[in-house]
């Protein structure tokens, strides 16, 4: 995508400043949540009766609320593109590892957990 000389800018400054705050909203991967701490484990004997568990508990959910679900999920699925798009951008060096670049593969192995999660919820 091109941008306009101030638009550039600005992405340009934003940039230059995303490693001095990143840390404070991204943070360490192993310090995250993953998809399989809310699911039924498929490596424990309890396995079935997880699933039949959390189909039981999700038996009243309302239209509504299943649609919300699925439209998230789509929205997820589409995440490479965004990353793609993101990546792109005038003003983000893709080959650097910090600024821009390091906030958009941050903010897409967070938003990959929640399509994983979504994805694996509505499967089962
Ligand atoms: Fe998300």
């Amino acid at each position: 995508m091109t941008l306009s000389g101030s638009r550039l800018d600005v992405m340009r400054f934003v940039g230059e400043k995303i490693d001095s705050f990143v840390g404070e909203y991204l943070k360490p991967i192993e310090t995250n949540w993953q998809p399989a701490d809310f699911l039924p484990d498929a490596t424990r004997e309890t396995f079935f009766d997880e699933v039949k568990q959390l189909q039981e508990s999700t038996r009243e959910l309302s239209y509504d609320y299943m649609a919300v679900l699925v439209g998230d999920t789509i929205t997820e699925e589409a995440l490479p593109t965004y990353e793609s798009w993101l990546m792109d951008m005038e003003g983000v060096n893709q080959g650097d590892s910090h600024g821009w670049s390091r906030w958009i593969r941050g903010w897409t192995a967070e938003e990959n957990r929640h399509r994983h999660l979504l994805k694996k919820f509505l499967y089962l």
